[in-house]
């Protein structure tokens, strides 16, 4: 039961750090969501995550806000714990994070319970997406179109992802060629035109991002860090791509989940055509 005493819309907001992250855990468990320590540490790196503290003990509830530059932002890890929800904790948090980025866009993926909830607060249904997780049967078999990146590579991909995403994301890129499983690209004469990544934060590897030219490229891409990436993956297929839903079906994944792509604020900047998958739902 919720404390009586518990102020729900005057309970003060406060920027969480790494000193935060087990009642993260915690309250992330109490909505059946799994542990992801990486990811996590990642989201405290380069996002700022807010909470209310519940005066029993832990976080009432939490998001985590990541701009980039001044053009967009990125939402996720919205909860509430079961035993305060309804009471305008989720609400109070979004505006929270909305407000305290101040980017002309917010982007976010909506669970079923969170959509309602944005609907309210001014987000749109952009898109659907569905999370695919399995073992990639049959692994890709073909010659690669793509090489192993290396650090000198950095510039070029950032070049391309800053025309391809619309905003700087050179901390994040940064940070996960230095963390992810496999980081490929793709060359041309001109520069590089595409990029992806397999990094893991439980036992499953997310193939994402994966930034290119074109659809062709993208499932090139997609095979060539599939091929590279052995276990239990997960591709989260934006339904703008129904050629990605297919490929990941094609090759056993299973459709696991659905959520709904929203916007608030401004369109999306960039030429999103050529951004194939975020970098996690939590961080576009
Ligand atoms: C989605 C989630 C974060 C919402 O948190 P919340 O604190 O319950 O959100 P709010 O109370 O601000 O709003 C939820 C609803 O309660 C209503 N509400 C707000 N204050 C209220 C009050 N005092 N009394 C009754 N209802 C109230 C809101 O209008 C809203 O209604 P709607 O669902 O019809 O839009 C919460 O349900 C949750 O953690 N779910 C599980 C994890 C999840 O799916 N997260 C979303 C990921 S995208």
């Amino acid at each position: 039961m919720a404390s009586d005493a518990f102020a729900a819309t005057t309970a003060p907001i406060r920027r969480l750090t790494l000193e935060d992250m087990p009642a993260c855990f915690h309250l992330a468990t109490d909505r059946d969501w799994p542990i992801e320590e990486k990811k996590w540490r990642l989201l405290f790196e380069i996002g700022a995550v807010y909470g209310i503290d519940d005066p029993a003990g832990g976080l009432a509830g939490m998001v985590v806000c990541t701009p980039y530059g001044r053009e967009v932002s990125a939402i996720g890890m919205m909860v509430v714990a079961r035993r305060h929800e309804r009471r305008g904790l989720g609400g109070r948090l979004m505006r929270h994070a909305i407000e305290q980025a101040g980017t002309a866009t917010t982007w976010l993926t909506a669970t079923a319970f969170g959509q309602p909830l944005y609907a309210k607060l001014g987000f749109r249904v952009a898109s659907e997406m569905t999370t695919y997780m399995g073992e990639i049967q049959p692994v890709p078999q073909g010659e690669p179109i793509s090489r192993r990146a290396t650090e000198t590579d950095l510039p070029g991909i950032l070049a391309l992802d800053g025309a391809a995403f619309g905003a700087p994301r050179k901390e994040l890129l940064t940070r996960l060629m230095g963390r992810a499983e496999v980081f490929r690209v793709i060359d041309s004469p001109g520069g590089i035109t595409g990029f992806g990544a397999s990094w893991r934060s439980t036992q499953t590897a997310c193939l994402s991002p994966v930034v290119a030219e074109d659809m062709d490229a993208a499932l090139g891409l997609f095979a060539d860090l599939a091929r590279d990436t052995p276990g239990r993956v997960r591709v989260d297929a934006d339904h703008r791509f129904p050629r990605l839903r297919a490929w990941a079906e094609a090759h056993g994944l299973q459709n696991s989940f659905q959520t709904a792509v929203m916007i608030y604020g401004e369109p999306l900047p960039g030429d999103r055509a050529r951004v194939f998958a975020p970098t996690m739902q939590a961080l576009g």
